[in-house]
């Protein structure tokens, strides 16, 4: 099973995935914990390039490349192999965050965008995909309240570009209805937990 959370920034979700996490651990379920960029420390260098802040000079295209690069290495070495063990994989971000930040943010094509990463993932979708639904003006008000989380490039991207990741992200939802569920991010951490708990707890026991 492999089950992935999206979300603009500031949604909540690096928080509740860690409290699902360890709620399926304390079950008894056999889980991998992961995130992208990154995930593996040949992935990991990569989100470092793609995240730094000196890099202005990063063009659109090819930081699309390295997310997809980065992107496949982890399910080489990572995610393709704990699915085969039967593991149930929970990754923080995965392709729908390419097509929004890239494709819509940096505006080179949902199209392109998908192409590139189909062929770096040999067409792997994940079976549930939870998407943290907040609207970028409370998303970066949050990460900009967060004092111990330091801005990234990403971050640090202007109001349109945020604007056009969450229209892309809710065109991505509306078009994916089997695989996508949306949960109203801007509710307490508590409601959220909850819901996605529930959630995947259904997907679990085959009920979804
Ligand atoms: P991260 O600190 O992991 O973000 P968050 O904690 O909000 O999930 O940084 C990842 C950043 O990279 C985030 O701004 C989203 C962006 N991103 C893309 O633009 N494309 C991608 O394919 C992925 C996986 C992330």
């Amino acid at each position: 099973m492999f089950i992935t959370f999206e979300g603009p920034d500031g949604s909540g979700k690096s928080t509740i995935i860690k409290k699902i996490h360890e709620k399926l651990v304390s079950e008894g379920y056999n889980i991998v914990l992961t995130r992208e960029p990154g995930g593996t420390p040949i992935a990991e260098k990569i989100r470092n390039i793609i995240l730094d802040n000196e890099n202005q000079e990063l063009d659109a295209r090819s930081e699309a490349l390295l997310y997809a690069a980065s992107r496949r290495q982890h399910l080489v070495e990572k995610i393709w192999p704990a699915l085969k063990e039967g593991k149930i994989v929970l990754c923080d971000r995965f392709i729908d965050s390419s097509i929004a930040y890239q494709g819509g943010g940096r505006n080179i094509g949902v199209e392109n965008v998908l192409n590139v990463n189909l062929f770096a993932t040999e067409n792997t979708y994940p079976d549930l995909t939870i998407f943290f639904d907040v609207s970028p003006e409370i998303g970066l008000a949050r990460v900009s309240r967060d004092k111990k989380r330091v801005a990234d490039r990403l971050d640090n991207e202007n109001e349109n570009f945020h604007d056009k990741v969450y229209e892309t992200f809710k065109e991505i939802v509306k078009n994916n209805p089997n695989r996508i569920v949306s949960i109203d991010a801007s509710k307490s951490i508590d409601e959220v937990f909850d819901a996605t708990y529930k959630i995947i707890k259904e997907k679990l026991n085959g009920l979804h």
